[in-house]
């Protein structure tokens, strides 16, 4: 039976992909992306698309919606997994950033799992969108005795609460989009929006980079991540530079 491994191809810019992916993903006998529909490319395709061309992806299509159409799609996509896996085929499944962060990988791998539970799974790790819009701009995350707090903000901004309330804690918001207003919202009342970032679709067409406080005059799209330094910090090492770093 082959491996069935995760590959994480970073969030959106084609120079952000791991040198340990490429080759994994230039090894495996198939390489499989996850899409809203077969004839739809996803995020993953497109950039394995351009940092490894010539790869040839097959699509699992995947329902995002939930209920019982996204378990239908799931089942199929394991049973198509195992065909190939009990062929001796290596698999990979590309997933944006890291795959064991809110990945669809790890759903997919216990689906197969509960087909072939010797099945052998592994994971190549990779960058991840709140590493890039760090870096991206200029905001140091975590220093001495910091923590992190990643908190997801898809069905409203409560989640984010608790997490402010630490002032040594960094808090990095993913899924925010749709509320992103009643977000930055929730970070000027806990006195926090200043210094507060954002970045949308990192590494993609159409990115924007900018405070929280200016992204969040509309809703953004799914792909848009949020961080907040601790604001518990004395002298400041919150930014080390104020531009770009590409
Ligand atoms: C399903 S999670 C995937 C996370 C991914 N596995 C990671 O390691 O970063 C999707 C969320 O990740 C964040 N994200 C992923 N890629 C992004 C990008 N290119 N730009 C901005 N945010 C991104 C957004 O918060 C989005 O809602």
């Amino acid at each position: 039976m082959g491996t069935l491994i995760g590959v994480g191809v970073g969030p959106g810019d084609p120079e952000l992909i791991t040198a340990r992916a490429v080759r994994v993903l230039g090894e495996v006998d198939r390489v499989f992306a996850p899409s809203t529909a077969v004839d739809a490319v996803g995020r993953a395709e497109s950039i394995v698309r351009q940092a490894c061309p010539g790869t040839v992806v097959e699509r699992l299509a995947f329902e995002m919606s939930g209920g019982e159409a996204r378990s239908i799609a799931l089942a199929a996509a394991a049973d198509r997994v195992v065909e190939c896996l009990d062929a001796g085929e290596e698999i990979a499944f590309i997933t944006l950033g890291d795959p064991n962060v809110y990945s669809t990988f790890p759903t997919l791998a216990s689906a197969v799992r509960a087909h072939r539970p010797e099945c052998p799974v592994a994971t190549v790790p990779g960058i991840t969108a709140f590493q890039d819009l760090a870096a991206r701009s200029g905001t140091v995350l975590l220093t001495a005795t910091e923590h992190l707090r990643l908190v997801t903000a898809l069905d409203g901004p409560d989640a984010v609460d608790a997490a402010l309330d630490d002032p040594d804690a960094a808090v990095v918001v993913y899924k925010g989009g749709r509320h992103l207003p009643a977000v930055a919202k929730r970070l000027a009342d806990a006195g926090r929006l200043d210094g507060a970032v954002a970045g949308e679709l990192l590494g993609l067409p159409g990115e924007r980079i900018g405070s929280a406080a200016d992204m969040a005059e509309a809703p953004a799209s799914y792909l848009v991540t949020v961080i907040v330094p601790p604001s518990g910090r004395e002298a400041s090492p919150r930014s080390v530079h104020a531009g770009p770093a590409r």
